[in-house]
């Protein structure tokens, strides 16, 4: 137990602790930096906090994780520390007014790090919510993401989008969260009973993650100055032919985002109507256009989904930021073990998360 933890590691009882789950990202890659939709899932994994403030300016963070630790302050700046991400959002916390000061924290976490199921944005919005709940104050969860992704691209420096913290933030397993990245309006849409969306890790750990992760935002940041606009998943196709200027590069790069974004919004309708077979069609068209237009892949994902679907999944993707990490596959149940095990056999390095 969490709270059992914190009170180990600090001697006393902690003022409030909680639960905040991954997510997965069925489809919609990429897409919510360019004005486009997502489908992401939360996970039954997650990370536990319990937290105390404290009347100083330290922050001091156990982790199950890691053997050290963190002793920092409010004043603190990035430092390349596992505790960045929880010492951005008790900055945030305190200029949200939630609570004045630190806070002695304690982080057990059941997420693989590295793996693209968001275990950073679980423990920035899993804080922000126990400081605004220590408070009282009224801001709703998707402010909290809103927050959350706050931490990540001011105090942290990632530009992300803001897929993970409202996944984590709003959705529950069992449910996707079909979001419009532009506006923030979603629906909670309910994945089919007799299927389940596998989570695995290809076991090539995402290296030099970020640096790409920012290439891709410079490429469309690119492709947004041609376009004279922020949106690149809804232009039309004819728009899209006045790109033709561009580099093969670019081109490709806003193609992924334009026909992700539709297959995204396809998706929404099959899990809707049930078509499972087409949203697994779509899975797999959305792994090729990260593959080839978006070069995102690796050739250990690229074979990791390729067999997944031999096997019989009716779909895989790469799931995430990209450059390794998960895939997530759609297998019907009564398939799942025996899928499973062949898939696992013909991948030693790969391996089951959810
Ligand atoms: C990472 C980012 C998200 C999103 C995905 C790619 O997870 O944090 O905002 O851009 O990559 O879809």
């Amino acid at each position: 137990m969490i709270t059992d933890s914190f009170e180990t590691v600090f001697g006393s009882k902690p003022k409030i602790h909680g639960f905040t789950p991954g997510r997965v990202n069925l489809i919609g890659e990429h897409t919510d930096y360019n004005g486009g939709m997502v489908l992401p899932t939360a996970l039954e994994l997650g990370v536990s906090l319990a937290l105390s403030p404290r009347h100083d300016n330290k922050i001091r963070i156990w982790s199950d994780k890691f053997d050290d630790f963190a002793e920092r302050t409010t004043s603190d700046k990035v430092t390349d520390h596992w505790s960045d991400y929880i010492v951005g959002a008790i900055i945030l916390a305190n200029e949200q007014g939630y609570f004045e000061g630190g806070a002695d924290i304690a982080v057990e976490t059941t997420l693989p790090f590295g793996a693209g199921i968001s275990s950073s944005a679980a423990v920035t919005v899993g804080i922000l919510k126990l400081a605004r709940d220590i408070s009282r104050a009224d801001t709703s969860d998707k402010d909290i993401a809103v927050l959350a992704r706050r931490v990540e691209n001011e105090f942290i420096g990632m530009p992300c989008g803001i897929m993970d913290q409202m996944a984590i933030a709003i959705a529950s397993p069992g449910q996707a969260l079909a979001l419009n990245t532009e506006t923030l309006d979603f629906d909670l849409v309910d994945l089919p009973h007799n299927y389940h969306m596998a989570v695995i890790h290809s076991g090539q750990f995402r290296q030099l993650n970020e640096g790409r992760y920012k290439e891709r935002k410079e490429e469309c940041d690119a492709v947004k100055v041609e376009l004279g606009h922020e949106n690149i998943c809804q232009i039309s196709d004819a728009e899209f032919a006045e790109l033709e200027g561009l580099s093969d590069v670019l081109q490709r790069r806003a193609r992924h985002c334009l026909t992700e974004h539709r297959r995204t919004i396809e998706a929404v309708t099959c899990l809707l109507k049930h078509d499972i077979n087409r949203l697994g069609e779509l899975m797999n068209e959305s792994h090729v256009s990260m593959r080839d237009d978006f070069e995102i892949s690796v050739p250990k994902v690229d074979t990791l989904v390729e067999d997944a679907v031999k096997f019989g999944a009716v779909g895989a993707r790469q799931t995430g930021g990209g450059f390794g990490g998960c895939i997530v596959a759609c297998i019907a149940n009564d398939k799942l073990e025996t899928w499973k095990t062949r898939l696992l056999e013909a991948h030693p390095d790969a391996f089951w998360v959810a």
